[in-house]
């Protein structure tokens, strides 16, 4: 079976197409970069609906195979931006109806797990998905993927673009802290901010700009960011892990491109006696392929939609799905 996924939760319109096998024929993405300030909803969908055709025909050009050769297809469902979700809603409805195959509307922090699983060959992780929108830690228990922690505020990605604009260092400033903090040397305490099992990231950020103001350098500005946002993932994952026994960590999402959290997050997995497993980088940022694979494994599962139950939802919860395939 062939599935083409169209993933549009944000900034990115990827479009993958995978077989049942789990092997990715194709993935390609255009990412919707601002030319200043931050993500404007509207924008990123005008951007997402003058991309996605091409896109689309982009990929079956790489698979090698026409739209006839399609047997379903699926899209990100939630949660994310509203105008964002319905372009790529908009456009898969467009080809189930019009090729007449299945469609099935997925859900994006699942799919992240489920890429990661499938590529890395880890069986049952908890899996700390950090993103520019998201930042979760979930695991698989009792027929759903339940979330054990989570932010109360801002994802951390999005923490590390919204600071890194107030710096001055331009948007999507995450690989940009990742560099400059190789070459920070003096560690300022931060707002370390873990309450129970959740997170919040907008007091170290406030914190971080204030020492700016007081003429901090930006390498130990980005060093102290870094070690005390990553400090409070690690640690909220080990409790997971912890809590509910399980041995294997899947880092997912753009911010598990950061080869300084890789590092803690490892250290911490393997001090318990297990690992840490990374998908490629194509695999970890928001794309086609893992919205393609989710809908591949749930139709196979059995789950079938009507284009009348795709409507898009910008609240949809990890716990919400029941898991059928696993
Ligand atoms: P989602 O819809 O899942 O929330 P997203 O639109 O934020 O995703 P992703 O590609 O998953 O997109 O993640 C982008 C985020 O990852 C940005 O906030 C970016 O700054 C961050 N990021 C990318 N590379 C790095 C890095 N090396 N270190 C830290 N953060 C990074
Ligand atoms: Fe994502």
């Amino acid at each position: 079976m062939i599935t083409l996924g169209i993933e549009g939760t944000a900034h990115t319109l990827g479009v993958g197409i995978v077989d049942s096998d789990g092997t990715v024929l194709a993935n390609e993405l255009d990412m919707f970069r601002p030319a200043e300030g931050g993500l404007h909803p509207r924008e990123a969908a005008n951007h997402h609906a003058d991309v996605v055709s091409d896109i689309i025909l982009k990929a079956l050009d790489s698979a090698d195979l026409s739209v006839k050769d399609l047997d379903l297809v699926s899209f990100s469902m939630g949660p994310g931006l509203g105008p964002c979700l319905r372009i790529a809603g908009t456009a898969a409805r467009a080809m189930s109806c019009g090729l007449g195959i299945p469609i099935v509307g997925v859900n994006h922090c699942i799919a992240h797990i489920e890429i990661g699983r499938i590529q890395t060959g880890c069986r049952d992780p908890v899996l700390l998905y950090a993103s520019g929108g998201n930042t979760q830690v979930i695991a698989y228990s009792e027929g759903r993927y339940r979330i054990f922690g989570e932010t109360q505020d801002i994802g951390v990605g999005n923490m590390l673009d919204k600071l890194g604009r107030e710096l001055g260092m331009g948007f999507y400033a995450g690989p940009t802290f990742e560099k400059l903090a190789k070459e920070g040397s003096k560690l300022y305490e931060l707002p370390y901010s873990v309450k129970g099992m959740d997170m919040a990231f907008s007091g170290l950020m406030t914190a971080a700009v204030a020492l700016r103001r007081k003429g901090v350098p930006l390498e130990d500005i980005a060093l102290s960011v870094q070690e005390t946002a990553f400090s409070m993932l690690t640690e909220v994952t080990e409790r997971a892990m912890a809590h509910i026994g399980k041995t294997e960590v899947l880092l997912g999402g753009g911010v598990a491109q950061n080869m300084r959290l890789r590092e803690m997050v490892a250290e911490m997995a393997e001090a318990r006696g297990g690992s840490m497993y990374v998908p490629d980088r194509r695999f970890c940022m928001d794309n086609g392929a893992m919205i393609a694979w989710l809908g591949n494994e749930m139709y196979n599962s059995g789950v079938r939609m009507d284009v009348r139950d795709t409507a898009v939802r910008q609240r949809f919860r990890t716990d919400e799905v029941d898991i059928t395939w696993r």
